[in-house]
C-alpha cells in the first residue's frame, strides 16, 4: 500500500462517517418531528373533547331547565309558589324608566322549598301593613329562580313606572351568588326584548331612592350590580 491509497482508504471512511452521522441526526429529527406531531394531534383530541364535554354540559345546563325559564334560570307564577290574589291592582305605564333593586333583608334561601316560603312570607308580611299584593314585581332566590310578583304589567310599591327585583337575603353580609345577578340581568333584557322597559332606563339600589332604605340592597349587592353593564343612576327622587 503506497501513501496515496492510504490516504484515499482514510478519506472514504471519513466521508463514510460523517454520512453515516448526517444521516443519523436527520433520522432523530424525523422521529422529533413525528413526536411532536404525536403531542399536538393528542393536544387537539384532548382539546375536543375538553370543548365537547363543556358544550354538552351547557345544553344540559339549558335543558334542565323545564317550564316557564329565562335563560337557565326557572320562572315561578304565583301559582307555583303559591301566593294569593291581590286585593287590588293599579295597571304598571310602560315604558318602565326605573329598576330598583332591592334585598330581602332575610335569611337567603337555596332551594324551591325554601325560596317559595319565603316568598309566600312576603307576601303575608306585606297584606299585614296594607300592601295590595307582595311589594315587588320580581323576586329572585338564591336557587337562582325568578319568582313572579306583580309582574310586569301591575304598578309596585316603589312608584308608579319602574320595576321592583327584590334579592333573597341580606347582602350586608351574604354572599350574593352570581346566578342571581345573571337573573336581574335577563329579566332587564327581557323587559327591554318585551316593550316593556324604555331603552332609557336607569337602575338603582333602593338605597339610592329618596325613601331610602340605606341598608337595601346592602352593600354586597350594590357592588355587583354597579359593575354590570346597565345604566346606572346616582340618586333618583321617588
Ligand atoms: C291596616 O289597615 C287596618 C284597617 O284599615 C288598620 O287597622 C291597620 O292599622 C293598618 N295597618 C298598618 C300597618 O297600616
Ligand atoms: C349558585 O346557585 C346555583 C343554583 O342554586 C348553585 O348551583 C351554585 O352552586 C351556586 N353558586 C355559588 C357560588 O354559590
Ligand atoms: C347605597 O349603599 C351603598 C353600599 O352600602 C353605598 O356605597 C352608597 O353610598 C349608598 N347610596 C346612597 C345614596 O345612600
Amino acid at each position: 500500500m503506497n501513501i496515496k491509497s492510504f490516504f484515499e482508504i482514510i478519506s472514504q471512511s471519513w466521508w463514510k462517517l460523517k454520512f453515516d452521522k448526517t444521516h443519523q441526526s436527520a433520522y432523530k429529527n424525523v422521529n422529533c418531528l413525528k413526536i411532536m406531531a404525536l403531542v399536538l394531534l393528542i393536544l387537539l383530541i384532548v382539546c375536543a373533547i375538553v370543548a365537547t364535554v363543556i358544550l354538552v354540559n351547557k345544553t344540559k345546563a339549558i335543558e334542565s331547565c323545564e317550564g316557564v325559564c329565562l335563560g337557565n334560570h326557572r320562572v315561578y307564577s304565583k301559582d307555583d309558589w303559591g301566593g294569593k290574589p291581590p286585593v287590588s291592582s293599579v295597571p304598571l305605564s310602560a315604558p318602565i324608566e326605573l329598576v330598583i333593586i332591592s334585598h330581602s333583608a332575610t335569611t337567603p334561601c337555596d332551594s324551591f322549598e325554601t325560596c317559595s316560603a319565603m316568598v309566600r312570607s312576603f307576601q303575608e308580611w306585606h297584606f299585614e301593613i296594607n300592601l295590595t299584593d307582595i311589594g315587588y314585581n320580581f323576586i329572585i332566590g338564591g336557587d337562582a329562580g325568578i319568582y313572579v310578583g306583580r309582574g310586569w304589567d301591575v304598578r309596585n310599591f316603589h312608584r308608579q313606572g319602574s320595576l321592583g327585583i327584590n334579592f333573597i337575603g341580606d347582602f350586608n353580609f351574604d354572599q350574593l351568588n352570581s346566578s342571581m345577578i345573571d337573573a336581574a340581568k335577563l329579566l332587564v333584557k327581557e323587559g327591554l326584548k318585551l316593550g316593556k322597559l324604555s331603552e332609557q332606563y336607569l337602575l338603582v339600589g333602593h338605597n339610592q331612592t329618596t325613601t331610602r332604605l340605606p341598608l337595601s340592597p346592602g352593600e354586597i349587592a350594590y357592588r355587583e350590580i354597579k359593575t354590570l353593564p346597565f345604566k346606572w343612576a346616582m340618586t333618583v327622587p321617588i
